[in-house]
């Protein structure tokens, strides 16, 4: 059975003491669910994080993470300096890493694998621009992130694997994929998977929207059938907001 998941992609938001109030009210508020809830906050802050969530049933995750074991990767962080704080999830391919940082499906298939070594779980980003929209070549493009940076994956490595579907240009934008349309690429996603790996990681596979999601449109979205839960950016910075967004399951 796949999971419900909504993360929270802080991005370069909050200070030390905004991570600390910030995920002390998400405790304080957040209602029993089985959603699982995933902050993100930036790399300082992981620790702090971690302490405060324990206990609490939420999952602190990475915004990135380098290939490499160690080495002279000035500015960097690996995957055993995250795990060895507690930190077992990252997020992998966000737009604004690929758009900002150029990192290509190539170096993605890497860090994915280096963080598979290291038992860690990680949340895949993906999706089109608006200029692949507009000329209807979404699904390829889709296709080739997935085929480049995941399909060497083994079939044991997909349960650690959880998908995000972001269009680029419902990213910060304001403007959100219709429900009809994050459903349409799901599906699409889904059957690809089956292809590839059979009906049993395609229908474990935890496949998350994001673009823009708020309160007002997460219950819509999520209650498309391939729709798995979000992966928030703006309206994860607000403890009623993410949590109305959890709620919407
Ligand atoms: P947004 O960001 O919710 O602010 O559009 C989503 C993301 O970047 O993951």
């Amino acid at each position: 059975m796949r999971k419900n998941i909504v993360a929270g992609n802080w991005k370069m938001h909050k200070t030390h003491s905004e991570t600390i109030a910030l995920i002390e009210e998400i405790v304080l508020k957040k209602q029993n669910t089985s959603t699982e809830i995933i902050v993100a906050p930036t790399f300082v802050n992981l620790q702090t994080a971690v302490t405060i969530s324990e206990g609490n049933n939420i999952t602190v995750a990475a915004q990135n993470m380098h290939q490499a074991e160690g080495g002279a990767f000035t500015g960097e962080i690996s995957a055993s300096m995250l795990t060895n704080i507690g930190v077992n999830t990252v997020i992998l391919g966000h737009s604004e890493r690929r758009a900002y940082f150029h990192e290509t499906d190539a170096l993605l298939a890497n860090k994915v694998d280096t963080a598979l070594k290291h038992n860690m779980r990680v949340i895949f980003c993906f999706g089109e621009e608006l200029k692949d929209r507009q000329i209807n070549n979404h699904f390829n493009v889709v296709e080739y992130q997935l085929r480049d940076a995941l399909f060497h994956l083994q079939k044991s490595d997909w349960s650690n694997i959880i998908l995000a579907y972001e269009p680029v240009w419902a990213i910060g934008t304001g403007e959100t994929a219709s429900p009809e349309q994050a459903q349409e690429m799901h599906a699409f996603i889904r059957s690809l998977i089956e292809k590839v790996y059979g009906n049993d990681v395609a229908e474990n596979v935890s496949i998350l929207y994001g673009g823009s999601v708020k309160p007002e449109n997460a219950k819509e979205i999520f209650s498309k059938k391939d729709v798995d839960g979000g992966l928030i950016g703006g309206a994860a910075l607000k403890a009623d907001d993410f949590l109305a967004i959890v709620n919407g399951f």
